[in-house]
């Protein structure tokens, strides 16, 4: 696990940015895996930024969304599928035929999931999954107690995150979904690359739970501490909590030209 910490939210945004802009110079074909929430969205406006200046080329990348709210249709505003139109897919050229996303309003969800599962294999699996964190530690849906041999399925959301999810859809005088479809923990952890990203003292806590706690389904991103190719960029309020400060380095120190995904 590669843990760097940068100054700021921007600094995050910037080196994420920068390290799948790398990586889409060494393969155009890129599987990616994409997560919503608050955390990349300033990743995705730095990627539409080098798309308009000509420095990134996401044409023959292939998307596969993390995860959907049950019960929402894609145009629906608060749907994930929305959220990537919005602030990625509809702000740059791709090949439609290469993003995959979560239905959910899929009729048949056991079929549903299997196929999400076999287009992720017939692409060749995702080379990089980038994750945020839940303040449980959820990773996509997957809330505390998901098995690590979990795959996508529909699962029950916790109060906390329905909590958290409450004041947008009352703004739509709607009540927040209680259930999600979501990529498992070990359709997840098969990704050859992870890209975890956190911002904000509100997930110090989580964080050095995640990273230097007991590896549990009681925090699903425990998991994370066993996969062989993981990188995780935080600012620093999000680290507050880390104990081991040898185990991490400070972004300025790092040249993130010189990191290599394992498996190139
Ligand atoms: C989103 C997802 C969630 C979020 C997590 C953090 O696709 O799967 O796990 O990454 O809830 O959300 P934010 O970034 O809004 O704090």
């Amino acid at each position: 696990m590669r843990l760097v910490v940068w100054k700021n939210e921007d600094e995050v945004a910037e080196a994420a940015a920068k390290l799948l802009s790398l990586s889409l110079q060494k393969r155009p074909s890129l599987v990616l895996g994409l997560a919503a929430g608050r955390t990349p969205l300033k990743l995705y406006q730095r990627l539409v930024h080098l798309y308009q200046k000509g420095k990134i080329d996401l044409s023959r990348a292939t998307f596969f969304g993390l995860d959907e709210f049950w019960g929402l249709a894609a145009d629906h505003p608060l749907s994930f599928a929305h959220y990537f139109e919005e602030n990625l897919f509809g702000l740059l050229r791709i090949n439609r035929s290469k993003v995959f996303l979560l239905d959910g309003k899929a009729k048949d969800i056991e079929s549903h999931c299997h196929w999400y599962e076999k287009m992720i294999a017939a692409c060749g699996g995702l080379d990089i999954q980038l994750l945020g964190i839940g303040l449980n530690g959820h990773i996509g849906f997957n809330e505390p107690g998901s098995s690590f041999t979990s795959r996508t399925r529909l699962v029950r959301l916790t109060a906390e995150t329905i909590a958290s999810q409450k004041p947008s859809f009352h703004q739509l005088g709607m009540k927040p979904p209680q259930l999600a479809l979501t990529m498992g923990i070990a359709t997840i952890l098969k990704a050859k690359n992870i890209l975890l990203l956190a911002t904000g003292k509100t997930k110090a806590t989580i964080i050095r739970r995640a990273l230097e706690g007991p590896i549990t389904p009681d925090v699903p991103a425990s998991c994370l501490q066993g996969h062989p190719s993981v990188y995780i960029f935080l600012d620093e309020a999000s680290s507050r909590g880390l104990t081991r400060k040898d185990f991490f380095q400070k972004g300025k120190n790092s040249n993130l030209e010189t990191f290599e995904w394992p498996g190139e």
